[in-house]
């Protein structure tokens, strides 16, 4: 139905049925937060919520049209470079320049973008406009790429001409996600194992519907602080450390940059061990590394914010529950939840009442099911 949506917009706006139309999916993190730029593990999965583009390789400027926000200022494929464009063209200009990089000159398009993700639930819509593009244009201009190959193309573009310092598992997500599986990645060297996700469980989204607030900053900042933690300790990335190495080097660090440490440390084991927990199903297990991995991010970290804090407590006290916990950068945004499929209504119901009850807000409960990565839909 979207695929039917996004070629109708691309006529509707252009005139023309276009031959070429790609998917791109957003992502739900099930465990592994704030792991992925110390070189430690993340266990993400691609969902059905995403991004349709139609794209036609055309003379002149690339053109685009969303079924969300309307036009965008065109950009030229061949010569755009970081600062030259703004909005949401930023993400396929960013694009194409980090094709360019490696693929040669880009053609111009027009294409039409459907997007079904929710916006500002940090589900990644950007990496999935960028995994959306790569697709596009590898499509169209025929060149060989992986899914690896497109993921690290994506973080250039966000770290070098977006100028977000993020790490690579949203990329990783949307590109290598496979149906009823989590992605279990290390991101030292991006191997990737699949675990399947038991179709007893839904994974739920639960939307604060507070926008995220200072995420670039604020990131940043931790991101340095992780940098200074690993130096003090004398290794390169913080996945190297463990506690007792922590415990060795507090004297030689501040309150904070030991938390953020801590977390991240901690993080990494709870993001192995629910490998585990999730293929033999032991639900305690996964309860408990989600709630340890929510109060971490809270109290170490400090990512968190009162609104997912009272979406996380509501959903761990309610029928159904498997497991729950921020999940994405923070700050705002949504948890992610593994609930009994046979519970999810009662689960809504009971878990956004306790959530209102909590912020005065209206949040909101979406079932994502798992799907697979970034493809061509049709040529
Ligand atoms: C954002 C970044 C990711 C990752 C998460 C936090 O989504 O894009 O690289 O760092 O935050 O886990």
């Amino acid at each position: 139905m979207s695929a039917e949506l996004a070629l109708e917009l691309h006529k509707k706006y252009f005139g023309i049925t276009p031959k070429v139309l790609t998917f791109a999916p957003g992502r739900i993190n099930l465990i592994g937060e704030h792991t992925d730029y110390n070189g430690g593990f993340v266990m993400p999965a691609a969902i059905d919520k995403g991004l349709w583009v139609t794209g036609r390789i055309v003379d002149g400027e690339t053109k685009m049209i969303s079924s969300i926000t309307g036009t965008s200022k065109p950009f030229c494929a061949n010569t755009t470079e970081p600062g030259d464009s703004s909005g949401w063209a930023k993400y396929p200009a960013g694009m194409a320049w980090a094709l360019r990089s490696k693929y040669g000159p880009m053609p111009n398009l027009e294409c039409a973008v459907y997007s079904t993700l929710p916006s500002g639930s940090g589900v990644s819509s950007s990496a999935a406009i960028e995994m959306a593009f790569g697709m596009l244009w590898k499509a169209l201009v025929g060149f060989e790429m992986t899914a690896k190959g497109m993921a690290l193309l994506g973080q250039k573009c966000e770290n070098e001409y977006i100028g977000v310092n993020c790490g690579i598992m949203d990329q990783m997500a949307s590109a290598c996600g496979k149906a009823d599986h989590a992605i279990f990645i290390d991101t030292r060297n991006l191997e990737i194992e699949y675990s399947s996700v038991s179709e007893q469980y839904a994974v739920m989204l639960l939307d604060t519907k507070k926008p995220r607030a200072l995420t670039a900053s604020a990131y940043n900042e931790r991101r340095s602080q992780c940098e200074a933690a690993a130096t003090a300790m004398g290794v390169s990335f913080l996945r190297d450390a463990d506690l007792e190495m922590l415990q060795t080097n507090k004297s030689a660090l501040d309150d904070i940059t030991y938390r953020r440490a801590r977390h991240v440390i901690t993080e990494n084991n709870r993001c192995q061990e629910f490998r585990s927990v999730l293929d033999t199903d032991d639900r305690e297990g996964i309860f408990a590394l989600m709630k340890g991995s929510h109060d971490s991010l809270r109290d170490d970290y400090e990512v968190s914010c009162p609104e997912l804090d009272a979406m996380a407590e509501s959903a761990w006290v309610s029928p159904g529950v498997v497991g729950a916990r921020m999940t994405g950068a923070g700050f705002g945004g949504a948890c992610v939840a593994l609930v009994e499929r046979s519970s999810v209504s009662e689960f809504s119901k009971i878990c956004l009442k306790g959530y209102k009850e909590k912020t005065g807000k209206d949040g909101d409960a979406l079932v994502c099911s798992i799907e697979d990565g970034a493809r061509i839909l049709s040529f």
